[in-house]
C-alpha cells in the first residue's frame, strides 16, 4: 500500500489529462494529494480511468499568462494552498532539420514548453513564498541534455528548462521552495504521434535498458521530489535514462 506522505498538500499538474503528467496526478492523489489539473484540452478527462477526483480541473493555454493567472486564482478559490507544481504540460512540434523547421512551428514549442514553465511557476510563487514551502519539478527531457538532430525547438526548450531549474532554485535557496526537473527518456505516449518511426526507433536505440521508459517510473520519481523528504536538493535534474545519461 502507498503511504499517504502528501495528505493535506495540493499540487497542480499542468498537462494532467493525459500521458505522463495524468500519471504523475494519479501518483500523488494516491499519496493523499488533492490535484488541481490544468490542461487545454480538458474534455477527455475522465475520473473513472483516472482513478481519482481532481478539487480542480480547468482549461488552461500554459503558452498564455493570462490564462494562467486567471485559472491559479480560480484554483486558490477553491484550495486555498497550494503546496507543489509540476509544470510538466509540452509538445514535441515536427521533426524536421533546422532549415525546414517553420518558424511558426519553432516559436510554439518554445512558448509552450518554456515559457509555459516561466508562466505557471510566476503565477504560485508568491503564494508558495507566503507560506514558506513549496515543491517545484519541471519536466525536462533527456533532449534537455544532449543536442537531438530534428527536434531543435524541442531540445533548446527543454535545454532552457532545466536552465531556468538552475537559476530559479539559486533564486529560492533559502525560501524552503525547492526546484528541481526530471529528464525522462522516451515514454509511449501521444507525444510521438508528432515523430516519425525513425526517430522513435533512433530514440530507443539510445537506451542502454533497451526499452522505453514507463509512466509509474517517473511518477514514483516525482512523488518523492515533491515530498517533504527531499529536502536538501535545489536545482537539480533527476534522470530517468534507463542507463543513457552518465553526466
Ligand atoms: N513521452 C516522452 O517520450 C517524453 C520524454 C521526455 C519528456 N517528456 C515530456 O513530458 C511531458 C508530458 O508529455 P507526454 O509524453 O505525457 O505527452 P502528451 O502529449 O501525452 O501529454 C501532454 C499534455 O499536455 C497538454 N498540453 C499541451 N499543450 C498545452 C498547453 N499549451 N497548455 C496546457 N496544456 C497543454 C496536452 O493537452 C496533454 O494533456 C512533456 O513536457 C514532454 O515534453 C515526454
Amino acid at each position: 500500500m502507498v503511504e499517504k506522505k502528501l495528505e493535506g498538500q495540493t499540487a497542480i499538474v499542468t498537462g494532467g489529462v493525459r500521458g505522463i503528467g495524468l500519471g504523475i496526478a494519479r501518483r500523488l492523489a494516491s499519496e493523499g494529494c488533492k490535484i488541481v489539473i490544468w490542461d487545454q484540452d480538458i474534455s477527455v478527462f475522465d475520473v473513472d480511468r483516472a482513478g481519482f477526483k481532481p478539487i480542480d480541473l480547468q482549461s488552461v493555454d500554459v503558452s498564455n499568462f493570462h490564462s494562467v493567472n486567471e485559472a491559479f486564482a480560480a484554483t486558490l478559490q477553491k484550495t486555498q494552498t497550494l503546496q507543489i507544481l509540476v509544470n510538466n504540460a509540452g509538445i514535441n512540434g515536427p521533426v524536421l532539420p533546422v532549415m525546414d523547421y517553420p518558424e511558426e512551428q519553432w516559436n510554439r514549442v518554445l512558448a509552450v514548453n518554456l515559457n509555459g514553465v516561466f508562466h505557471c511557476t510566476k503565477a504560485v510563487l508568491s503564494t508558495m513564498k507566503k507560506a514558506g514551502y513549496g515543491r517545484i519539478v519541471n519536466v525536462a527531457s533527456a533532449a534537455g541534455k544532449e543536442g537531438v538532430p530534428g527536434i531543435a525547438a524541442y531540445a533548446a526548450s527543454k535545454h532552457g528548462v532545466i536552465g531556468f531549474t538552475k537559476s530559479l532554485s539559486r533564486e529560492l535557496a533559502e525560501t524552503g521552495i525547492l526546484v528541481n526537473c526530471i529528464a525522462p527518456v522516451m515514454t509511449e505516449t501521444d507525444l510521438l504521434k508528432e515523430m516519425t518511426a525513425e526517430h522513435i526507433s533512433a530514440s530507443k536505440a539510445k537506451i542502454p535498458m533497451g526499452r522505453f521508459l514507463q509512466i509509474p517510473e517517473i511518477a514514483a520519481m516525482v512523488a518523492w521530489i515533491v515530498s517533504p523528504e527531499c529536502s536538501f536538493t535545489t536545482g537539480f535534474t533527476f534522470d530517468l535514462s534507463g542507463g543513457r545519461a552518465n553526466y
